[in-house]
């Protein structure tokens, strides 16, 4: 058996992986063979972001205006559903949040200035806005990481939730990917196996369905689940008027969308491609569609999307043996190198290959894009400074009237 390993390590280009196994302990060694044979090798082949892309069209969003006034009746709508027990939420909570250099779970990060206030105790401040609104609690289901399983929820039991009900939130793992280096190669962790990072937030659904949450959701009679990330500290979950407006439309997915601060802003922005509703990257864009305006000025591609979607469950079900196309970050990743010294790198080092959620926008039959106030409900935390950083953050929070 790990003779065979060698050799198919060898001929994937992989010898000085074959060559770290040689020199481990038996029972190691064993480990690892079984690591390596549970591993998705397919990302040796992945080369750069190629996706080909279809016909963009311009997708108008539901406006702030059209939002107000209908507001109550939206809310109601989706005050009911929540009653009703159909609604249920996903925290995408598995990321690795290199880029703020935080050395625990992103939830865990304190925003507060003069009093605690962790991302996490935000999320569900908000949360129970909701909750108390309708007076019925909402399954909380929380992504993971292999990674940061164990710390995200030994945060939670300690802080007892932050006062949500524990008996409606489940945690859930996502799965890994192996991580190459700049030449290509696999890559060996500080516990002496071949590095893996988490495959993506696309993956959540499918790991839904594979961690058994599926069940929780059939049995609780979900039909629409909200899906949103971890950092934004403004994020309104379970929002009732998004809800109902989505469910008022009659379509299948939401996204809740700002408009853009400037035509060449870096968002990612709905649109339509070869008619079904998509994202564009910002990169994606030609200098055309950048700047291309509507009769009444208004951007024709201006609804930049921010990571807060809302699903209608029978429609995933379909879309679970779709495979969504890796994307390829190249990101700072803690590793081991050939003299088994632990490197922390100060510098992005290794291509990381992930899922995207907005990649399962294409697969929706139609999405309605509802704007909301960037200035009340975008708040990224990317960052440790400038832009969507700390900094930011929390001065948006402050802006709202949350004391920090
Ligand atoms: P980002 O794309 O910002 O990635 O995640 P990240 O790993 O958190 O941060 P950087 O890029 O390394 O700095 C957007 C959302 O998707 C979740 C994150 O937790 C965040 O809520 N996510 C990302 C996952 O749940 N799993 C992943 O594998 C990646």
């Amino acid at each position: 058996m790990k003779h065979k390993i060698s050799e198919m390590l060898t001929m994937l280009h992989q010898e000085h992986i074959a060559a770290h196994l040689k020199k481990q302990s038996a029972e190691k060694q064993l480990a690892l063979v079984e690591q390596i044979n549970g591993l998705d090798l397919s990302v040796l082949n992945e080369g750069e972001n190629s996706e080909t892309r279809g016909r963009f069209e311009p997708l108008f969003a539901t406006t702030l205006g059209e939002i107000e006034e209908k507001r109550e009746s939206f809310t109601q709508t989706g005050l009911k559903a929540i009653r009703d027990g159909k609604v249920g939420a996903v925290l995408l909570a598995g990321g690795q949040g290199s880029r703020l250099g935080f050395d625990h779970p992103k939830g865990m990060f304190d925003i507060g200035i003069n009093r605690r206030l962790y991302i996490f105790e935000c999320l569900i401040n908000n949360l129970l806005e909701v909750t108390n609104a309708a007076g019925a609690y909402i399954p909380l289901f929380i992504m993971t990481s292999a990674d940061n399983n164990k710390e995200t929820r030994e945060f939670f039991e300690k802080h007892d939730y932050f006062g949500y009900s524990s008996e409606n939130v489940w945690f859930f793992i996502q799965e890994q990917l192996p991580t190459l280096d700049k030449n290509g190669k696999l890559m060996i962790s500080e516990n002496g196996n071949v590095l893996t990072a988490p495959n993506g937030n696309g993956g959540w659904y499918d790991s839904m369905a594979k961690t058994g949450m599926l069940r929780v959701v059939q049995n609780a009679k979900i039909e629409w689940l909200n899906v949103f990330a971890v950092d934004n500290v403004l994020q309104r979950i379970a929002d009732p008027c998004f809800i109902g407006a989505v469910i008022e439309s009659g379509k299948v997915s939401g996204a809740k969308v700002v408009a853009k601060a400037a035509p060449e802003e870096k968002v990612g922005v709905i649109c339509l491609e070869d008619g079904k509703p998509s994202i564009v990257e910002y990169y994606e864009m030609t200098d055309e569609m950048l700047h291309q305006r509507e009769p009444d000025g208004t951007l024709s591609y201006n609804y930049g999307v921010i990571l807060n979607y809302l699903f209608r469950v029978d429609k995933l079900n379909g879309t679970l043996s779709v495979k969504l196309p890796l994307h390829r970050a190249f990101k700072k990743i803690k590793y081991m190198n050939e003299n088994g010294e632990v490197v922390v790198p100060g510098e992005p080092n290794a291509y990381k290959f992930e899922t995207l959620v907005l990649d399962m926008v294409k697969l929706q039959d139609n999405c309605l894009a509802y704007e909301v106030d960037r200035s009340k409900e975008f708040a990224p935390v990317k960052n440790k400074t400038g832009v969507d950083s700390v900094d930011t953050a929390q001065e948006l929070l402050r802006a709202n009237g949350i004391e920090l």
